[in-house]
């Protein structure tokens, strides 16, 4: 074996995280973590040493569970990127992380007291847009876009602003994206350079996004 992404140092993040408002609830989102698993499923085969950071997914995979780095909360993933932050050639930002978390969480399981009630959130970290802050020259970064209107201006701009090299856009229509085990994707990359894809199985697609990230390393 011997290509551009052996033994080079990869971090992924995947699936959906919760946000807990108490010890038995939270806010979540439907990401299934497959494209994740399946990018790093791809990236381990070829010999890279990849680390997964995955938000809680019932998934079968290939990739080895003890490589698995499991969280709960998108602050818990952005503490377990940052401390890979200064080791990694690339990132894949593939989760799907809450934006908000709530304010504050309630030790105990909270009643059904009131008739109405009010859930004060507060923004979550982006991962995403803290290593393209302090990201060298070397270290590559790929971000992914679920837009459902103004599609490329909103990916441009996700581009621009988390200083992603490559920007994954998929979108939230039925056998795409979230949950399915199919995806339709377009790649855009820093120099606005398009490339559409056909509708794929996520495997598929994860061969062609480990293609395109073997490019620009
Ligand atoms: O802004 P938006 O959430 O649409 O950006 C999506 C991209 O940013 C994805 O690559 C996602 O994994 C990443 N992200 C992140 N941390 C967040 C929110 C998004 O890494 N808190």
């Amino acid at each position: 074996m011997n290509n551009s992404l052996q033994n080079k140092k990869i971090l992924i993040t995947a699936g959906p995280t919760r946000e807990y408002i108490d010890p038995v609830r939270f806010i979540s989102n439907e990401s299934s973590g497959k494209m994740g698993y399946a990018i790093a499923e791809a990236l381990h085969k070829l010999g890279a040493e990849v680390y997964l950071i995955s938000g809680p997914v019932t998934i079968t995979t290939t990739f080895p569970k003890d490589k698995i780095i499991a969280i709960q909360t998108a602050k818990e993933m952005y503490l377990a990127c940052k401390s890979l932050f200064g080791e990694i050639d690339i990132a894949i930002f593939c989760a799907a992380v809450a934006d908000y978390t709530p304010k504050e969480v309630s030790e105990i399981k909270i009643k059904k007291i009131e008739d109405e009630t009010t859930l004060v959130l507060k923004k979550n970290v982006d991962i995403a847009l803290e290593f393209g802050k302090i990201k060298t020259e070397q270290q590559k970064s790929i971000g992914f876009a679920l837009e459902t209107n103004n599609i490329l201006e909103n990916a441009k701009a996700k581009l621009d602003k988390k200083n992603f090299d490559l920007i994954v856009v998929n979108s939230p229509n039925k056998n795409e994206g979230f949950g399915y085990d199919t995806n339709k994707i377009s790649i855009l990359t820093k120099n606005l350079a398009l490339t559409e894809y056909a509708l794929k199985n996520k495997h598929e697609v994860a061969l062609d996004i480990v293609k395109v990230v073997e490019d620009i390393i």
